[in-house]
């Protein structure tokens, strides 16, 4: 399956009739009106006025995002996943549906089916098709309701981790470092090409933040008035995944870049050549989208 198919069909389930979702474009790399972020790291930036509910004319919505993160940077070309510039699917609720229907429909998507003994899902045409022995999920550790969850899909106790707020946490470590403002737990699916849980080739794909708390000054996390659903999945890792690939080097999203940087490379370096080449495939492309914008 293509990249260009991933970002379509994602889109097409989260608008169809049993989840409404309004389609929203790709915001731009340098946010406009947001003075806190230098460039948009991801899909939820767009929808912080929704969040805080100074803007409720939209209650769902779907996109695929445009986004730029430097904390990884040293790691890029050096791993099989991390990148500058990438994509980002995403669905989201604005005080409208929360965690029951926001991990219903991940699973739904990724293997076509309504539960983990593999009830065919009715709109199956829109979804993807991976087998739920290579999927395995993390909750945050105190989040029971998200755990009652997945063991309600009849996801096995052994697929199932619980994690900190280093790991299950969203922004990471909110409730001891902050941000202040609105954060929550979440719940994370990851894929393995073995079938392992938290395997050498466990890749996480897909990040469902539950929108449910104010972090105060003091620390304190108070609860929304109106709890979100904020997800977040890597368009390159999907593709990897999809396309039976190790990296996201190896996808349709790169692999012609890698090739002209291979052949247009005659000298040998000290580096290790493969990841220099995919240092520069990800910096070409991060560079390529940040000049469209002026940058
Ligand atoms: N905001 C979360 C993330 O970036 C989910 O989209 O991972």
């Amino acid at each position: 399956m293509t990249s260009v198919e991933l970002r379509k069909q994602f889109l097409a389930f989260f608008a169809a009739p049993a989840r409404r979702h309004t389609v929203v474009p790709s915001d731009a790399l340098i946010p406009s009106g947001d003075p806190t972020v230098l460039f948009t790291s991801a899909g939820m930036n767009q929808f912080k006025d929704y969040f805080t509910g100074r803007r409720t004319d939209l209650s769902r919505a779907a996109s695929c995002q445009k986004c730029l993160r430097t904390g990884d940077l040293e790691q890029v070309g050096k791993t099989a996943f991390h990148h500058s510039f990438f994509e980002m699917l995403g669905n989201f609720s604005f005080g409208d549906y929360f965690k029951a229907e926001a991990i219903r429909w991940a699973w739904e998507f990724l293997t076509g089916t309504l539960d983990v003994k593999g009830t065919p899902s009715p709109d199956r045409g829109l979804c993807l098709a991976l087998p739920a022995k290579k999927l395995w999920v993390s909750v945050y550790e105190q989040d029971e309701e998200a755990l009652a969850l997945w063991r309600a899909l009849g996801m096995p106790e052994d697929r199932i981790r619980r994690f900190g707020q280093a790991d299950n946490f969203w922004p990471a470590n909110a409730p001891a470092n902050g941000p202040n403002g609105p954060c929550g737990p979440c719940s994370e699916i990851y894929f393995d090409a073995d079938g392992a849980v938290q395997g050498q080739r466990s890749v996480e794909v897909w990040n469902l933040v539950f929108t449910q708390f104010d972090r105060q000054s003091d620390g304190s996390l108070k609860p929304l008035p109106r709890k979100g659903i904020d997800t977040g999945m890597g368009l390159e890792r999907l593709a990897a995944v999809m396309q039976g690939v190790e990296t996201s080097y190896d996808t349709d999203l790169f692999r012609r870049v890698i090739k002209a940087i291979r052949s247009g490379r005659t000298k040998k370096t000290r580096d290790d050549r493969e990841s220099t080449n995919r240092a520069i495939a990800d910096h070409v492309r991060a560079l390529t989208f940040m000049v469209a914008e002026g940058v």
